[in-house]
């Protein structure tokens, strides 16, 4: 796998590989994605395989522009309303999907489509050089813990991919807010840093919410079990002991093993780092045996239910 960097040159470079149906990690503000051209069979192909992702699950698109998005879906008034306020951005939107060149097995063969248009400049400007829209599943084996670094890309799939376009860590560290638009009354299908509150405040009406453990799993790809570390995930800790290993909220108790998300119990910080630190403690988990990873209580206001929702799925047995 070659490591680019991200240049012109680099994103034109990156570019040609996916026109040459080949799969390139690339960085955007929510967590890295694994990009392959949404108009090659043969691409998009070798990312189920790569991914090891059942071919029902179907894949996000991203595009560079509204513009571009409104030639392969069909965007009503809340759709339109969502991609108006926060595209370019973490929401992805699920709308009608109109006949195109997209190869279906992107789309699992539904007659929805899930749309994205990025805010990260250099995903943006990837998109615009390819000049054709991206399918870009999270960067991770199905089911495993996500990658917001280029670090955590490398160390993960690097026999795997043909190149990893290195754009720095993930600003945000959580996927993006998923919303169904397809149907008559919007639904949030994935949480995210764009929160419910601030959605329903958008829209005209209450959203209803896949929360974590309902049974009913619309979105393919919300099973309950994911992003799983190998180590075992203990929530809702307090007092952790001498040879734990904590993830704390909060300052870190002293001579305890482990990570703080935040020292000053910011929300936003924690979900930056949530997946991040959970690559390294699941390291140290190694290193020491198997010891279970101890996580501290974190809030479920704001982003922390988008939090709380991650470490529900990861911690499933
Ligand atoms: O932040 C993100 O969204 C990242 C970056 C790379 O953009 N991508 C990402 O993709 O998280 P992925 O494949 O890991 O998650 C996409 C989710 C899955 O749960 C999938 O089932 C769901 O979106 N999805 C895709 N198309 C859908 C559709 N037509 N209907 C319902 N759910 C859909
Ligand atoms: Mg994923």
């Amino acid at each position: 796998m070659k490591v680019i960097k991200n240049s012109l040159e680099g994103i034109r470079e990156a570019a040609e590989i996916l026109t040459n149906n080949g799969v390139v990690a690339f960085p955007t503000e929510t967590v890295y994605g694994l990009g392959a051209n949404a108009f090659s069979e043969e691409a998009v192909t070798k990312l189920y395989k790569i991914k090891d992702r059942p071919s029902f699950n179907p894949l996000i698109i991203h595009v560079s522009s509204y513009d571009m998005a409104n030639m392969y879906g069909v965007f009503n008034s809340s759709a339109n309303k969502l991609a108006e306020k926060y595209w370019p951005g973490p929401l992805t939107i699920i709308v009608k999907k109109k006949k195109s060149k997209i190869v279906e097995s992107a789309t699992a063969g539904l007659e929805t489509i899930a749309l994205r248009c990025p805010r990260n400049i250099t995903a943006s400007k990837l998109i615009r050089e390819l000049d054709k829209p991206l399918a870009g599943p999270s960067a991770n084996k199905s089911g495993k813990l996500t990658c917001t670094t280029p670090k955590d890309v490398y160390a993960k799939l690097k026999n795997k991919i043909d190149a990893l376009l290195d754009g720095g860590n993930a600003e945000l560290g959580l996927e993006s807010t998923v919303v169904d638009c397809s149907v008559e009354k919007p639904r949030i299908l994935r949480l995210g840093n764009i929160t419910l509150d601030e959605l329903n405040r958008r829209l005209d009406h209450e959203m209803s919410s896949a929360l974590p453990l309902q049974k009913q799993i619309k979105s393919p790809g919300q099973l309950l079990k994911h992003y799983s570390p190998d180590a075992e995930l203990l929530l809702n800790q307090n007092g952790p002991k001498k040879g734990d290993i904590f993830l704390s909220f909060g300052p870190h108790p002293k001579e305890i093993d482990g990570l703080t998300l935040t020292e000053t119990k910011n929300l936003v910080e924690a979900a930056k780092n949530l997946f991040t630190f959970l690559h390294v403690l699941d390291r140290l988990s190694h290193a020491k045996g198997g010891v279970p990873i101890k996580v501290a209580p974190i809030p479920t206001n704001g982003v922390g239910a988008a939090i709380n929702d991650r470490l529900l799925r990861a911690a499933k047995k």
